[in-house]
């Protein structure tokens, strides 16, 4: 039977490629012939701004109704069409600011989006889950719902690692309820091999989380060129660096996934 991958993008810290990852890494694995849902559960809605066809403010059923009217079929909240071939897109909006009163007051309050995705189980290939930076309600309920964890990490930021304590202990509480969330580890960004700080960070990065995604992404003035012009990476500049890095690590976690998802 086919299974769903559900990549959580999780890091508390602001700006740290939790969005330029799930856009990319999405745009790469349905370049493979998989189908993807992006998620975006951010109520800055980057995500949504840079590949949807319509402005976040304009849709009508986004991710923070999806989680508050239960009643209303998930089909409402799927936009096939984006700016991204074989990406879906679940918007992300302002209204998500409100989400964590309203998921506090549900009786299993981290589990509503668990719920709520279960239709997509077995249907889509990958769903992606662009986190915000926070480690409330809206992340611990992409914790409970995922399958799989990736945490970006700016690489040469030393403080890039500061305060992950929180997210670690934060997922130890969800394994919980989701006791086979698969921690893929951190994913270095803007990584230099050649700096110091950046060597230290692998280390520090393998010591903390036990793991590192084995593929690393450098830096690229690309990468906000692209997303000012609602552009992927890889439609942008196929030929880029980090492009091709995009690449191998859509490639990587397709094979990674592959026993679980149940392909042959
Ligand atoms: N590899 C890279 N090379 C150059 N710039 C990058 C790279 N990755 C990310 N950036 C830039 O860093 C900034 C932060 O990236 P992004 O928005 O993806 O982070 P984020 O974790 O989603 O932020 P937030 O926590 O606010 O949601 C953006 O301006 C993005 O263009
Ligand atoms: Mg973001």
């Amino acid at each position: 039977m086919k299974r769903t991958v559900v990549l959580v993008i999780a890091n508390h810290k602001g700006g740290a490629a939790k969005t330029t990852t799930g856009i990319n890494l999405g745009d790469n694995i349905a370049q493979m012939g998989k189908s993807v849902c992006l998620l975006d559960m951010d109520p800055q809605a980057n995500a949504s701004r840079h590949i949807g066809l319509s402005h976040p403010s304009e849709i009508q059923y986004t991710a923070a109704e999806m989680l508050s009217i239960v009643e209303l079929p998930l089909a409402l909240f799927i936009h096939d069409e984006t700016r991204v071939e074989g990406v879906s897109l679940i918007y992300g909006s302002i209204g998500l600011e409100n989400s964590d009163d309203l998921l506090r007051a549900e009786p299993r309050p981290n589990e509503v989006l668990k719920e709520r995705l279960a239709p997509l189980m077995g249907t889509a290939d990958f769903i992606i889950i662009d986190c915000p930076p926070s480690l409330k309600l809206l992340t611990t309920n992409a914790l409970a719902a995922g399958t799989h964890l990736i945490v970006p990490v700016e690489s040469g930021d030393a403080y890039g690692l500061h305060g992950h304590e929180d997210l670690l202990s934060r997922v130890k509480k969800i394994k919980q309820i989701n006791p086979e969330l698969i921690n893929l580890g951190v994913l270095l960004n803007r990584h230099d091999q050649r700096q110091v700080v950046c060597k230290n960070m692998e280390e520090n990065a393998a010591s903390l989380y036990g793991t590192v995604v084995p593929v690393k992404l450098g830096t690229t003035t690309k990468v906000k060129q692209a997303s000012s012009l609602q552009m992927t990476l890889r439609q942008l500049d196929s030929g880029n660096t980090v492009s091709q890095q995009f690449r191998q690590l859509a490639e990587w976690l397709v094979e990674e996934t592959r026993e679980f998802r149940g392909e042959a």
